[in-house]
């Protein structure tokens, strides 16, 4: 199934996330429309929260980013919890299915170690580095109700404002299915 992508400035992207209750409701199939979800507006990741679903769920696909060297990693990661965040922090550019047409310079570390279930509820402890520990960090704030955008500071974040406020009210050009908690 797929779910309309929650626009900012809807409250469920603020909220903390509780933890998934194993036998709540049918994991696999909500991972499923998670993918689908994704794959339909072409994001790398998405998190429960951006289906309205204040759920500690997110899954991601970097398998198409970086280059052809690149390896990728395709996964959902249920009730996740960051351990540790290593390496030189470093630059990369992004973007949020939330938050449409806008992207911005963000300053992470290279590296993290992170410990999650799967969808069959096997634990796992992993590490990874690259545009992969990049998404995973970005999908895991969504968690926490933190969107890329609070990173930025001065001009650059001043210059967004009323972007973020029209993306609210449904005044942008997106391709895929959203929901506008503030549109007319
Ligand atoms: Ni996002």
């Amino acid at each position: 199934m797929i779910y309309p992508i929650v626009a900012y400035g809807d409250p469920v992207l603020r909220k903390e996330a509780k933890d998934f209750p194993e036998g709540s409701e049918d994991l696999t199939e909500l991972v499923e429309s998670m993918f689908e979800t994704m794959y339909k507006a072409n994001g790398v990741g998405l998190a429960a929260p951006q289906i309205g679903k204040s759920h500690r769920i997110f899954v991601i696909d970097s398998t198409q980013m970086g280059d052809e060297n690149f390896e990728g990693v395709k996964r959902a990661f249920i009730n996740p919890e960051i351990l540790d965040e290593y390496g030189n922090d470093w630059i990369f550019e992004e973007g949020c299915l939330s938050i449409p047409d806008i992207r911005a310079d963000v300053e992470r570390p290279e590296k993290l170690t992170i410990r999650y279930f799967d969808e069959q509820w096997n634990q796992h402890e992993e590490e990874f580095d690259d545009v992969t520990a990049r998404v995973i960090q970005h999908e895991y704030d969504h968690l926490d109700g933190v969107l890329f955008t609070d990173y930025l500071k001065g001009l650059k974040k001043q210059m967004l404002r009323s972007k973020l406020v029209n993306i609210s009210k449904g005044i942008v050009k997106v391709d895929y299915r959203m929901r506008f908690p503030n549109k007319k």
